[in-house]
């Protein structure tokens, strides 16, 4: 009888034990911080928050849908490559992660020559003697390989593979935490959920945020090129084409550019199924055919052009030929559909968006990923003034200055450039003179050129 109840006794208290050792499992299932996708911006996210002293005591985990994989830098590039700005090179460089991107390789842009096919007027940007950059060309996978390699030294972040975010609920009337689920049925909770899961971002939805998007129904087309070598490849060429798309060489070293080329769907199927020599012939064809321009157009940018001499104004002509194109890896050739998208509010309780989840822009500009980096320097500010106030890391009033600050530079830039892409779909005499010497008084007038480039640049002083 004794051993029986003695039996009872352990039973019960194995019993629970085991519920404690259940309930404390479901509460390791809690983080401080969940970041919802491992691409660019997500593991920078991660990285530059788990490296900033404000967050030591805080629990981050990093879910990413993909596989981990083993990556070693191949020989030849990839495709996919982005062009940096100096203020997101400067934040790869506070999380140390510059160092396997400049260790390994990197193309600087010290030039970016920007010119109308319909009309030749040309815009220039360089900086003051050509010594510092204006960008630096790097291939996606190397960029988040370098972020991954710095994250493992990072404890307070755990990163799980292969866990796909399924679903996720705002936190309860007069509760904190943010529930989120993964597809092979696993749970955590969170005060802070940052979506960074991209364009089609599964948070964004989840989270019943207002979204406004459409389609340029263009394509990119993507590739990596052989140039000549006979001299050094450090000039960016943006040609825009008379059928509203562009065609843009970025270089990544000498003898290789990588190369992004913006056309209708439709030409586009056709032009990704051209032979090697055939798709050559075309992209030295879009890089320097002369066009048939209208009468008025020249008149018109002549007459500017000899205007500005007049005043004495750097030239707006072209200061450099483009290269000609001499191959291209037909392995390399991929193509992407393009599109325009924006989040009417970025945070919700409990919930920011950050990145291509966010806002997505058309690739003209070439900053996409740079807003996304912009977005990963405010929100490590604005969290790290949440902790310090003692707030909790989910409070909306933080997460409000992270959106408004955001918005105030993603939006105009987001603008600009859908502008900047009506504004080149069309060969009607008028807009192609007002285009055209919008380029011209652009690049002759000094000071709105230093103000692009450094809108462009990131505005590095605004983040400081
Ligand atoms: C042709 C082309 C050229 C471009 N060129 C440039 C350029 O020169 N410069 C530039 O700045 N930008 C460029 N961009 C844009 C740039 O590629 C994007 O802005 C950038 O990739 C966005 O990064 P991200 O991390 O926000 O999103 P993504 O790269 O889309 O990463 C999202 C990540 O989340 C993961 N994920 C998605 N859903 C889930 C889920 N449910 N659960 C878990 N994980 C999930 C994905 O696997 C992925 O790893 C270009 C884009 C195109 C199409
Ligand atoms: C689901 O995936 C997560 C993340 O990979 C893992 O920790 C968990 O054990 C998985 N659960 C099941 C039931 O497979």
């Amino acid at each position: 009888m004794l051993v029986n109840n003695l039996n009872r006794y352990f039973l019960q208290n194995l019993m629970f034990l085991s519920k404690r050792l259940q309930s404390t499992q479901v509460s390791s299932n809690h983080y401080d911080i969940i970041v919802a996708g491992g691409g660019m911006v997500g593991t920078t996210l991660a990285c530059t928050l788990g490296k900033n002293p404000k967050f030591a005591d805080k629990k981050i985990l990093l879910l990413e849908s993909s596989k981990k994989s083993q990556w070693r830098l191949p020989e030849t590039y990839s495709n996919r490559v982005s062009a940096l700005n100096a203020a997101t090179v400067d934040l790869l460089k506070d999380i140390d992660a510059w160092k396997h991107i400049s260790g390994a390789r990197f193309g600087p842009v010290k030039r970016m020559q920007v010119w109308d096919a319909s009309s030749e007027a040309a815009i220039t940007f360089e900086n003051d003697g050509f010594e510092e950059p204006v960008a630096y060309i790097v291939e996606n996978d190397l960029l988040l390989d370098a972020v991954r390699n710095e994250l493992q030294n990072v404890n307070t972040v755990e990163v799980v593979y292969q866990a796909k975010v399924e679903s996720c609920r705002p936190p309860r009337e007069g509760e904190d935490e943010v529930n989120l689920g993964l597809e092979n049925g696993t749970s955590y909770t969170c005060d802070l959920l940052l979506g960074c899961d991209g364009a089609n971002s599964l948070v964004r939805k989840e989270m019943d945020f207002h979204h406004i998007a459409c389609n340029y129904n263009q394509m990119g087309i993507v590739a990596t090129l052989k140039l000549p070598e006979d001299s050094p490849n450090v000039v960016a060429w943006q040609r825009h084409l008379p059928d509203g798309g562009f065609l843009a060489l970025l270089p990544l070293t000498q003898g290789f550019s990588s190369m992004v080329w913006s056309m209708n769907a439709k030409e586009a199927k056709r032009v990704a199924s051209l032979s090697e020599d055939a798709f050559v012939d075309a992209i030295n064809d879009a890089l320097w055919k002369v066009q048939p321009r209208s009468g008025f157009v020249d008149q018109a940018t002549q007459t500017f052009d000899n205007l500005i001499r007049f005043f004495n104004l750097p030239s707006t002509s072209m200061t450099q030929c483009p290269p000609k194109v001499l191959g291209c890896d037909i392995k390399s050739r991929a193509m992407f559909p393009l599109g325009i998208g924006h989040a009417t509010n970025y945070v919700s309780k409990g919930v920011a968006l950050v990145g291509d989840a966010a806002h997505r822009v058309h690739p003209l500009a070439g900053q996409g990923v740079n807003l996304g980096f912009g977005d990963v320097i405010c929100l490590n500010k604005v969290l790290a003034e949440a902790v310090y106030a003692g707030s909790t890391l989910g409070n909306l009033q933080y997460l409000k200055n992270y959106e408004t600050e955001r918005q105030r530079f993603n939006v105009p830039m987001i603008l600009v450039v859908h502008g900047l892409v009506q504004l080149y779909s069309t060969q009607f005499t008028p807009v192609v003179i007002l285009r055209s010497l919008g380029l011209q008084a652009t690049n002759a007038l000094t000071p709105l050129k230093k103000f692009l480039m450094s809108q462009a640049a990131g505005l590095r002083s605004q983040q400081a």
